[in-house]
């Protein structure tokens, strides 16, 4: 096991007193983190678990959400400080925006909303690029009580129009294009061809942003920038119950229909703003940065209601990582000072790959606490993240959450907690999870099982859109009363949580618990390997093969030798069980646009299968060029 590091003691936002304190009392601690926010009615009750699993959290209370994130910073003269550094990804394309300037800009926009006939209650779609414009939208919304469902840019026309359809929304807010690795990429066409097919839509809002011409619909397009900026930056906020429906965010499950997973208001805002504060050790001089697309659930906690609701200053960055150079992330880090920054193990790992020098021309010595989010950090980028891009000083937080959790549940306190790479180390304060096995008891350390949440949670997702049932039956049906996570983990001998991947990758091998993670980690611990994704192909004799896709280094080239000397390694790294069957050296992994390794693909070319739904890949010519990398060395054997 790596060794840890240990808490860093700079005098951290949360301390290990928070930990006692929600132990003794759980929803009192949580009652004191409502705290934070600015409540119009206070709450009567912490929460009302009357009838599980559908939670009310502070029941009676009532607030708006963009007046917490926006206005109330304003009214505590706060509205000068930068709320946005925007950069775009044309070179010189930089705007900030005080939270006075944001207050002006959602209050414009709701009132633009408002004349379009949004009242509360009713859906709006944002289909956007990471412009300023994304954020306001999400706030106009937020203020109007209109839940938003923000859906991904790289999504197809048939996508959106499925999550329109689903929440049947009123309004799609979207943008010309935005720009990708030096050139427009245009959006409003796949809405055009989305719209079609969704009768609910009544207007489509359409910020200019690449100013590339677009089809246009009179009537039903409406340019932002004429009802937008026409319109009044005054607008007073109704005050809304806690649990009003703030957003509804898809995201895939195990069949082929995305959940709409829905987030209301007060609990959602409350986790979101404590544990962005303690997480992030949050002060007020920082300067954070999280890379993460407002199309996802990271995008929407710790980009927009996290950090706003604490007033905090982040960057908001449109392009890519390597537009137009490698070093293009480390070059904004320094130019804005960024302290605080949370990114993928993907791009980690990528950024490992491009090589030290790129980070390393430039002036990263403001960082103090770096995240990682999205799946467990093998622990060999876990060091090169925490060397490289935090000086070997700041301390990475491995935030494991959920789409359906809504905020950090399991991620060591910086300053508090000692972190080992590759853990996720402990729940949050006022955070109750355990491991256990078919039969619901836990399971003791070392020994795999699942992981679940035994009490509830503020951010808690309260229903799949539309659809309790299947709400019911997905999360809660395994073990009465337990959430069940849909992932596989372990305590170590100090009770640190390491995660083992989803449950459908956990392989079962000759009757050995393997986890799909820990093979990969082995692999790119090997000098050779950039990236690996491992999947269990089924096998006649030991139920599951180990079958592994790698990605080598510019350094190393493709030989019989160098998958032998792989395999090797892994044997030495884990023990001979988990060497895998078969490795292909491919040049390419099929990946979500949130950068995660579609294993399922990789499992249907491990298994002979032709390939099933790739419409999520966010390059879709991948597939084609792995099974084009595949020598009939690959064949079965
Ligand atoms: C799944 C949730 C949470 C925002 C991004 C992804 C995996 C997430 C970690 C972590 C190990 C992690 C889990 C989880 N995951 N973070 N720190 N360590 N695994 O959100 O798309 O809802 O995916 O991502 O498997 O179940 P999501």
């Amino acid at each position: 096991m790596p060794t840890a590091h240990p808490p860093t003691s700079n005098a951290p936002n949360a301390t290990s007193s928070d930990y006692a304190l929600a132990n003794e009392d759980r929803l009192g601690f949580w009652a004191d983190q409502a705290g934070r926010l600015d409540w119009s009615e206070p709450f009567t009750e912490v929460l009302d678990w009357s009838t599980p699993p559908f939670a009310r959290w502070f029941v009676g209370g009532r607030l708006n959400a963009a007046y917490n994130c926006v206005d109330r910073h304003v009214e505590a003269g706060q509205g000068d400080r930068v709320a946005l550094h925007f950069v775009g990804e044309p070179a010189g394309d930089t705007r900030d925006i005080t939270y006075a300037q944001l207050q002006a800009e959602v209050s414009r926009a709701a009132n633009a909303l408002t004349a379009l006939g949004i009242e509360a209650g009713d859906r709006v779609a944002i289909y956007m690029p990471m412009i300023p414009e994304a954020v306001v939208a999400m706030l106009a919304c937020a203020r109007l009580g209109a839940p938003h469902t923000v859906v991904f840019g790289g999504f197809s026309a048939d996508a959106l129009a499925g999550r329109i359809k689903d929440c049947q929304a009123k309004l799609v807010i979207t943008a010309d294009g935005g720009y990708r690795r030096g050139d427009p990429s245009p959006l409003k066409p796949a809405v055009d061809t989305a719209v079609t097919s969704c009768p609910t839509v009544s207007h489509v809002l359409v910020v200019r942003r690449t100013g590339e011409p677009v089809e246009w619909t009179p009537g039903r397009d409406v340019w932002w920038h004429d009802v937008v900026a026409a319109a009044s930056p005054h607008h007073s906020p109704e005050m809304f119950d806690s649990e009003h429906p703030l957003f509804v965010m898809y995201t895939s499950g195990t069949t082929g229909s995305p959940k709409g997973v829905l987030h209301t208001t007060g609990g959602y805002l409350v986790q979101s703003a404590y544990s962005f504060w303690a997480v992030f050790d949050h002060r007020p001089d920082d300067v954070y940065w999280c890379t993460a697309d407002i199309g996802w659930i990271t995008g929407h906690t710790y980009l927009v209601y996290g950090p706003l609701a604490n007033g905090a200053t982040q960057v908001l960055y449109e392009g890519t990582p390597d537009t137009p150079h490698k070093g293009r992330w480390w070059e904004i880090a320094a130019e804005l000072g960024v302290t605080t920054f949370y990114t993928a193990p993907t791009a980690i790992r990528t950024c490992m790959k491009w090589g030290d020098e790129f980070p390393a021309a430039h002036d990263l010595s403001r960082v103090r606490i770096l995240g990682s989010v999205g799946e467990s950090i093998n622990p060999q980028a876990y060091e090169w993240y925490r060397e490289h891009i935090g000086g070997g000083r700041a301390p990475v937080v491995d935030t494991w959450w959920q789409t359906e959790t809504g905020a950090h549940m399991i991620t060591p306190l910086p300053g508090v907690r000692s972190g080992k790479p590759g853990s996720a180390m402990t729940p949050l304060p006022g955070i109750s999870i355990d491991i256990v096995d078919d039969d619901g008891n836990s399971v003791p350390p070392g020994q795999g099982g699942y992981l679940v949440a035994t009490e509830p949670w503020p951010a808690m997702i309260r229903t799949i859109w539309g659809d309790d049932e299947r709400f019911v039956e997905t999360y809660w049906s395994r073990w009465p009363g337990y959430y069940f996570a849909g992932d596989g983990a372990r305590r170590d001998n100090d009770g640190d949580i390491w995660l083992l991947g989803r449950v459908d990758d956990v392989m079962n091998v000759s009757g050995h618990r393997l986890s799909t993670t820990e093979i990969e980690s082995a692999l790119v611990s090997h000098p050779s390997v950039a990236e690996a994704a491992v999947v269990g192909a089924s096998d006649e004799v030991t139920g599951t093969a180990v079958v592994a896709f790698v990605i080598l280094r510019d350094s190393a080239s493709p030989s019989d030798d160098i998958v032998e000397a792989l395999r090797t390694h892994v044997g030495q790294q884990i023990g001979p069980i988990a060497k895998p069957r078969r490795i292909s050296i491919v040049s390419e992994l099929p990946k979500t646009r949130s950068g995660k390794i579609m294993r399922r693909l990789l499992r249907d070319l491990a298994e002979h299968r032709t390939t099933g739904d790739a419409s999520t890949l966010a390059d879709s010519d991948v597939m084609a060029q792995i099974a084009a990398d595949l020598t009939p060395s690959d064949s079965p054997t």
